[in-house]
């Protein structure tokens, strides 16, 4: 998609783009004669302008052609992510309805809030709100809605400069998104752990990272005993990626991304239900997340040194497969006792959390599809957080409100430890049976971080949607690409 910055309206035909908010007569960029019946033919429909919903019409009495409503909610309410939403809708709205182009003059006063703000969640909602996996459609004309192909914006000229920019950075932030969305989306059979490791190699050469691939026999002289148990069951080899951005001048902080790679969970020996496998090639959407980010980082020059750490393995049930009951001795020299093979996810991060320690990073943030129970907790479109470091996660989670990801923190209680402990080894994969699961997830994961600040994101319920949602068309069916544009925005900000 385009955006063209515009003087004015380019031709009668296209159709034209309100905002307003809840319950308002008037829509703040609404004006003339045909906006009177557009208006009454709105409240006859019902449409209030309520948040992330949308209304088009192009009935009797219009020159304009067609009218689209987008609702911002209460105005005391709006907050960017109102906008940001209102652009998804208008991308939803424009592939259903088969709009090419739009126009939209972006009104010089009336929203509230912060005009670069609003102007940048809102071109990140449309962008976003475009995507479509359609990959493996063999007939993507006649079946599949159309998609929005140009924005023309018309903004206030004390908005020019700042939008031309915003345009170019919404670019590559939706790129940086669509790579982890296509990543995640992607059959399971096709991306394995060695496309994985091919994509950060064609980044890597792109940006001149340095990286490391670490396959399966450096991982045996490694010792990386987790990683390794967890894909014995698996025709394909496992790898830890290791890829770091060095700013030019050098760097005063090092930060840590470290993404679970499970690139199909089929649980193992102790195998998920037919209906729970469903979804599992979304398992590896914590690294899809460290490869988004990757895809367009240098070029923001963040004055931070990243590390993007990605230990990367189907989980199997092959003949060769690990056994409830092993012992794996992980990568920091502590031992666990294997209950579970189907919680795989703590192991392969045990290994790579403890490599990313040794690295020397001041800070570590992981993003794992860890947990079914955080689903349960806290349902599909909150990110549960756990951490060790209150001033790494204030950071964060402010970069998080800025981007409209949401989340919620569990804490980590030293009097749940003992529920990790095993009486054979250091640590068990499982917690206190169904219990406090994401928190059991959390500890173990604690176990491998030493006093290095931490931030521990269990994306399960929000890496991938299986429905559409209407709150957020920002983010349609299948993968969401979570915690890429936060990621950016906090190593941009706190480099
Ligand atoms: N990949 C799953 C977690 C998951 C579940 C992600 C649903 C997305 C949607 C993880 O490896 C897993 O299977 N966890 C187990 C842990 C349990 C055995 C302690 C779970 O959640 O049931
Ligand atoms: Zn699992
Ligand atoms: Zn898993």
């Amino acid at each position: 998609m385009e955006v063209h910055i515009v003087k004015g309206r380019v031709s009668q035909d296209i159709p034209v783009v309100v905002l307003g908010y809840l319950n308002e007569e008037n829509w703040v960029n609404a004006g003339g004669k045909e906006w009177k019946n557009f208006r009454s033919k709105m409240q006859s429909e019902g449409f209030r302008g309520n948040l992330a919903e949308g209304f088009t019409w192009g009935g009797g009495g219009l020159s304009a052609g067609r009218l689209i409503a987008l609702g911002l909610d209460r105005r005391e309410e709006c907050r960017p992510d109102a906008l940001r939403r209102a652009g998804g809708r208008l991308a939803r709205l424009s592939q259903t309805h088969r709009f090419k182009e739009v126009f939209l003059e972006w009104p010089d006063r009336g929203l509230e809030g912060d005009d670069h703000e609003n102007l940048r969640a809102f071109l990140q909602g449309v962008f976003l709100g475009n995507y479509r996996y359609d990959r493996f459609k063999t007939q993507k004309k006649d079946e599949s809605p159309g998609r929005l192909e140009v924005l023309h914006l018309c903004v206030p000229s004390r908005l020019k400069t700042f939008a031309q920019s915003c345009i170019l950075e919404t670019k590559k932030y939706t790129e940086a998104v669509f790579l982890a969305r296509d990543l995640v989306n992607g059959p399971p059979s096709r991306v394995t752990p060695r496309v994985l490791a091919e994509e950060a190699r064609r980044m890597a050469r792109a940006n001149r990272y340095a990286l490391s691939v670490f396959g399966k026999s450096h991982l045996h002289r490694m010792g990386m005993e987790a990683l390794l148990g967890v894909n014995r069951g698996s025709a394909e080899e496992p790898f830890l990626i290791h890829l770091r951005y060095r700013p030019p001048g050098g760097a005063k902080r090092k930060v840590a991304l470290v993404g679970k790679g499970i690139t199909f969970d089929s649980g193992g020996l102790s195998l998920k239900p037919a209906g729970s496998m469903e979804t599992m090639k979304m398992d590896m959407a914590g690294a899809a997340a460290v490869l988004g980010v990757f895809h367009r980082l240098a070029e923001f020059h963040p004055k931070v040194e990243v590390h993007g750490i990605i230990p990367t393995t189907e989980n199997m049930p092959g003949a060769a497969a690990y056994k409830p009951g092993d012992v794996l001795r992980a990568y920091n020299g502590k031992t666990i006792e294997v209950l579970n093979t189907d919680a795989e996810g703590r192991l392969i991060l045990a290994d790579a959390l403890s490599y990313a320690v040794e690295q020397k990073v001041d800070a570590v943030i992981d993003m794992a599809t860890l947990t079914g129970a955080v689903i349960i907790a806290l349902g599909t479109r909150i990110t549960g957080a756990m951490t060790n470091a209150r001033d790494l996660w204030r950071g964060l989670r402010q970069a998080m409100e800025e981007e409209g990801e949401a989340f919620w923190e569990l804490p980590l209680p030293k009097d749940y430890e003992a529920d990790i402990r095993s009486r054979i080894a250091d640590v068990k994969n499982l917690g206190a049976g169904r219990e406090a699961g994401s928190i059991a997830g959390g500890l173990f994961l604690k176990e491998f971080v030493g006093d290095t600040p931490w931030v521990h994101l269990d994306i399960a319920g929000t890496a991938y949607y299986e429905k559409d949602y209407p709150a957020l068309p920002h983010t349609p069916f299948g993968a969401t690409g979570v915690m890429v544009r936060s990621l950016l925005t906090y190593l941009r900000k706190k480099g």
